[in-house]
């Protein structure tokens, strides 16, 4: 699989303009600013594909980049507080709306930060992943942020949250240094290229 082959194909800002599922889908989801977009960008090896901003709640639409046997599917960030309730509505309806329509979905990469414990809108959507039956994993991001106490810690405290999901994979990932690169890709190689 061509990493560096990426390219932006399409926003959906509303349910209705979601593009018609063809290839496999691969989706980010996680809370804002948690480093999605970045996640994206260091797989794709590119610097600004997918936006990213310092400033939570950039993503508003889902957007969609072709990997020619792919899509790598950027969800729109949750659990933003400054955002308006018709915002925080219009997310709801956007992201049940595509994970509602029977897409080929073949991986959801959950993100979570790394520093901190999951927040209740973090385990609400790892729960919905649980019960969906749709394979997913755990990204826990800016682990360039830790030093090795913390690192063993966390790790051990998403361990235990997540002791239900059996064979669950946890894995510590940086934009920054590039830990887990390698090994998202090859996880997603193996789905697309089969
Ligand atoms: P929304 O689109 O708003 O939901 O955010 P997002 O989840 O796409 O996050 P984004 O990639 O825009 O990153 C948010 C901030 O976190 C930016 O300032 C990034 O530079 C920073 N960031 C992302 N990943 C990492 C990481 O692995 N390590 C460090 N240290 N910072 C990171
Ligand atoms: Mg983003």
């Amino acid at each position: 699989m061509i990493f560096d082959k990426a390219c932006f194909e399409f926003a959906a800002g509303k349910p209705d303009q979601l593009p018609e599922s063809t290839v496999p889908e691969i989706v980010f989801s996680g809370r804002s600013n948690v480093g999605k977009s970045s996640l994206i960008n260091k797989l794709v090896n590119r610097k600004a594909l997918a936006r990213v901003s310092a400033k939570p709640g950039k993503t508003g639409t889902i957007n969609f980049y072709n990997l020619q046997t792919c899509r790598l599917v950027d969800l729109p960030g949750y659990g933003y507080a400054k955002v308006s309730q018709s915002e925080k509505q219009r997310w709801s309806e956007l992201v049940e709306g595509y994970f509602n329509a029977q897409r080929n979905v073949r991986l959801v990469i959950q993100i979570i930060d790394m520093r901190h414990s999951p927040s209740a809108d973090d385990l609400q959507m790892i729960e919905y992943l649980m019960n969906s039956g749709m394979p997913f994993l755990i990204a826990a991001t800016k682990s360039d942020k830790l030093n090795k106490t913390e690192r063993i810690n966390q790790l051990q405290l998403f361990q235990d949250l997540f002791s239900q999901a059996e064979g669950l994979k946890l894995i510590p990932f940086s934009s920054v240094n590039g830990e887990g690169v390698e090994e998202i890709r090859s996880i997603i190689s193996e789905i697309c290229d089969h």
